[in-house]
């Protein structure tokens, strides 16, 4: 039945497909923004702490249930998860595996679409000789449609993906890893020297980039007992590393059942953390504290992490001067395209892998199948952006679940398929020796965390079901306009609610089609 005949053409190519499916928007948007919002210093503790001991563990775990689901033909979670017991469910835990990519790729490429579009505008010009509201201002403009640009460009970007991924992993993902890692790490490099090198007096600049390289790396012990803290930096955990979505086993199961998944897992985990924490706090903060002071870029993250990158950055840069500006324009959103496009490929090679295996499609067939999805998913969140279905999408496609499947799927490894059995899968072909105490870590420590993560969790997921945060405005709201667009945004967050149930549910049917399909073939 299966159509499936992808391998990966080089190991070099798999740890940077991988490492560009961790490395993403996350790292330079959304890191900087978290750490910001939680403190600076006060962040960075508890965020280290969550990768070694949720992150790592985490790695080794989807890497090696991944290589183990592929010994059996298996490329997404929802067969992989069911390899791995008896047990009939577990199949419908694994659809969170395939649901999270889809939904998560259905405002993301939107936002990667943005990238193309601002780079397009940094070397026409369009940011030069504007004020900081002007340039704010042309960002408004564009996520309220006022012309058609930002669905040309999300067209484009939706198209460009699906069309890489029609290529296969070697043929499309893995050239388009191999070009875009190293360019980004370059346009990263150039722009973190730029910003740490920017002195007080200097273009205008109040503080030197310095500061605010200071201001996130001295730690700060004030708030760090704080749950919402931890809960942030475990949240940029996940995302970041895109643990809990499903995408790193549907990759690790193209690998060699005799390969090495530890040393391969250990590779792409550091190399994102090296961007994120090294050239992902050394660009966005310092450039933005430089000009502005602590005390405004603080109170800009308020209101969300989008606007310091797209709002202010593109003005900052025309502080530099024409030539220059439009180079870091391109370079900083040349950069950000890399980063979301080595990380979207990635969501997209779950749905077709389903595909392939159950339902033997062809891979290209395969291919405009999840494009297809990701249009109809994501065209809400490009028409009603401004209603707030594209952060509903991330909340709950973007954050909760990754955090539920994560949790599920580690007591799944370390507790019933057994630690035993899971040490012996993450050792073996082991091109380093893991430490032991992972052992431990993966069968203790990883999985209480992760119960605190959800269970602290659980007072804000239920104010977001009952849109408290937006029934608070309306009830501080004098002016009726306002009050009628706050009703009016309940009404879009309730529908696209049901409408990422209703994926999932689509998603379930198609499992439960597959292992019937399965069963008459006799082959379960
Ligand atoms: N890991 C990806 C990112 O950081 C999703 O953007």
């Amino acid at each position: 039945m299966s159509n499936n005949t992808e391998s990966w053409g080089s190991r070099i190519g798999l740890i940077l497909a991988m490492a560009g499916n961790a490395v993403g928007l996350g790292n330079f948007l959304r890191f900087p923004v978290q750490a910001i919002q939680n403190g600076g210093g006060a962040f960075i503790i508890p965020y280290l702490v969550c990768f070694l001991l949720m992150g790592i563990p985490l790695l080794f775990v989807e890497w090696s249930m991944g290589r183990f689901g592929g010994k059996f033909g298996h490329h997404s979670t929802p067969f992989i998860l069911d390899s791995m017991d008896k047990r009939k469910f577990w199949k419908y835990v694994g659809v969170f595996g395939i649901f999270t990519n889809i939904a998560v790729a259905a405002y993301y490429c939107y936002l990667e679409s943005w990238t193309l579009s601002w780079m397009y505008h940094s070397v026409i010009g369009t940011f030069s000789g504007k004020t900081q509201e002007e340039v704010a201002g042309f960002f408004g403009n564009y996520v309220s449609l006022t012309s058609w640009e930002p669905i040309f460009f999300w067209l484009v970007c939706l198209l460009l993906n699906t069309w890489i991924l029609s290529r296969g992993l070697s043929g499309g993902v893995e050239k388009v890893a191999k070009i875009g890692m190293p360019l980004l790490i370059i346009f990263g490099a150039f722009l973190a020297y730029k910003a740490i090198t920017l002195k007080a007096g200097e273009h205008g600049a109040i503080l030197s980039g310095i500061e605010g390289l200071n201001y996130l790396w001295t730690p700060n012990f004030d708030t760090i007992w704080s749950p919402k803290v931890w809960l942030a930096a475990a949240g940029q955990i996940f995302f970041t590393l895109s643990v809990g979505m499903g995408s790193i086993q549907c990759y690790a199961s193209y690998v060699k059942s005799k390969d090495d998944v530890a040393l391969n897992a250990m590779s792409a985990g550091w190399m994102n953390e090296f961007v994120e924490v090294v050239l992902g706090s050394a660009i966005l903060i310092p450039i933005s504290i430089g000009y502005l002071g602590i005390d405004q870029v603080v109170e800009m993250t308020k209101s969300g992490g989008l606007g310091l990158g797209f709002k202010t950055l593109p003005y900052l840069f025309e502080q530099w001067g024409g030539v220059l500006a439009a180079v870091c324009g391109v370079a900083w959103f040349g950069l950000l395209f890399f980063a979301g496009i080595t990380s979207s490929l990635a969501m997209g090679t779950p749905c077709m892998g389903f595909l392939q295996d159950e339902f033997g499609w062809k891979r290209e067939n395969a291919a405009w199948m999840f494009g297809f999805v990701v249009f109809l998913l994501g065209l809400p969140t490009v028409l009603f952006f401004n209603q707030g279905v594209f952060d509903e999408y991330d909340f709950w496609a973007g954050t909760v679940s990754l955090v539920v499947f994560a949790l599920i799927e580690i007591i799944l490894f370390a507790w019933v398929f057994g630690m035993d059995k899971g040490w012996k899968e993450i050792t073996t072909g082991a091109d380093i020796k893991v430490p032991v105490v992972f052992k431990f870590i993966i069968k203790y420590i990883t999985p209480a965390m992760l119960i605190w993560v959800f269970v602290s969790s659980l007072p804000g997921i239920w104010d977001q079901i009952m849109n408290k945060s937006i029934y608070e405005q309306i009830s501080s709201a004098t002016d009726a306009d306002l009050i009628n667009k706050l009703n009016t945004q309940i009404t879009y967050v309730n529908i696209s609610r049901i409408g990422l149930l209703l994926v999932w549910f689509s998603i379930a049917y198609l499992v439960y089609i597959a292992y019937k399909n399965r069963k008459k073939e006799g082959r379960i």
